[in-house]
């Protein structure tokens, strides 16, 4: 029944199924690879009939070094045009900051300050360079040891500040929930000139996600909730905020115009299904279900979601349970 199910969403003949990967829980664990995705990966490349991109929470890094990262791991020529991470759909919204003059803080590990400008933003003021300027504001952090941002223009100070994005996990939560805050606040002490209207983005509301240790870690939603409830404290009011990242459906809108462009220059005439693979019933299967149409959510057993969990997840049930992600893309490949 299984199987037959499966059967119903066979390709006509000019659309074409894709494959979207998940990354952390799915293909790899922390930095081991998973042998299941190195065997279903290589084996989608040889066929070379199906759209296949990769869809993550993760971030802190462009979309092209993390290309190269997953050709590396997987021996196999992945582009930055297959991938999007938390932050890529802010791109979107990047020249409504250019063309008013305004600039951005940015936050989150890695170099924000190459993430931001890759997404478009022109004027960029990594957190931890008001941090470094303003040391009174942050009393127990030691900026000795807080990488500098190279890239970073310190013009971007004289304009003034309309946006915070959260672009992947925070390194220093107390550094970053009391810089945040005093924004939020407008507390003009602050090194930049000025502040105007300041929204805050946050681009992976995942609470839990799944490294190489025995138990899911704290993602960059727990910061979300951290700051939340400080902000509340603070000052009596709910903490406003515009969410991206999976389950949100911008994340899947900007994914299938990418999946869109794989199929024509394949030859067919659009997607019939989109298979979406992944661990984390609250990100990958409530995302892909929300999304609607051609999207298939299915579950794999090798991250959040693991072998003690049951048939499948009862808040966020998935269409299809499997093992692993090899598992899932034979089958799904036999059935087409
Ligand atoms: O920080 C990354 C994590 O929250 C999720 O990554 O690849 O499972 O969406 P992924
Ligand atoms: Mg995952």
């Amino acid at each position: 029944a299984y199987l037959n199910k499966i059967r119903k969403y066979s390709v006509s003949s000019n659309k074409c199924a894709a494959f979207v990967f998940d990354i952390d829980g799915v293909l790899i664990r922390g930095k081991q690879v998973l042998e299941p995705a190195k065997k279903a990966l290589l084996e989608l490349y040889k066929s070379n009939r199906y759209p296949i991109a990769f869809l993550t929470n993760g971030g802190g890094c462009t979309e092209a070094e993390k290309a190269e990262q997953l050709s590396e791991w997987f021996h196999l020529p992945i582009q930055p045009d297959q991938i999007v991470l938390s932050h890529s759909p802010l791109r979107e919204i990047s020249t409504q900051y250019n063309d008013n003059g305004l600039a951005v803080v940015c936050v989150g590990r890695g170099h924000p300050d190459v993430v931001a400008y890759s997404c478009g933003f022109r004027y960029v003021i990594p957190i931890e360079e008001i941090g470094r300027l303003e040391p009174t504001a942050t009393p127990f952090c030691d900026y000795e040891k807080v990488p500098r941002n190279t890239n970073w223009q310190r013009e971007a100070l004289d304009y003034p500040v309309g946006g915070i994005l959260v672009l992947s996990d925070s390194t220093d939560w107390g550094r970053d929930i009391q810089i945040i805050c005093d924004i939020l606040l407008s507390r003009s002490c602050l090194v930049f000139s000025k502040q105007f209207d300041v929204k805050l983005y946050f681009t992976n509301p995942d609470f839990l996600w799944a490294n190489e240790f025995p138990f899911p870690r704290f993602g960059q939603g727990a910061f979300r909730l951290a700051l939340e409830s400080i902000y509340q404290q603070l000052t009596g009011k709910p903490l406003p905020y515009i969410q991206y990242g999976k389950p949100c459906t911008v994340q899947y809108r900007f994914m299938e115009n990418l999946l869109r462009k794989q199929a024509l220059s394949k030859g067919y005439t659009d997607l019939e299904v989109i298979y979406a693979i992944g661990d984390n019933p609250a990100a990958d299967i409530r995302g892909a279900r929300n999304a609607g149409r051609p999207w298939i959510p299915i579950l794999v057993r090798t991250g959040c979601f693991s072998s003690e969990d049951g048939d499948n997840d009862p808040r966020d049930p998935a269409d299809y349970v499997f093992q692993d992600v090899n598992e899932a893309v034979k089958t799904l490949v036999q059935r087409e």
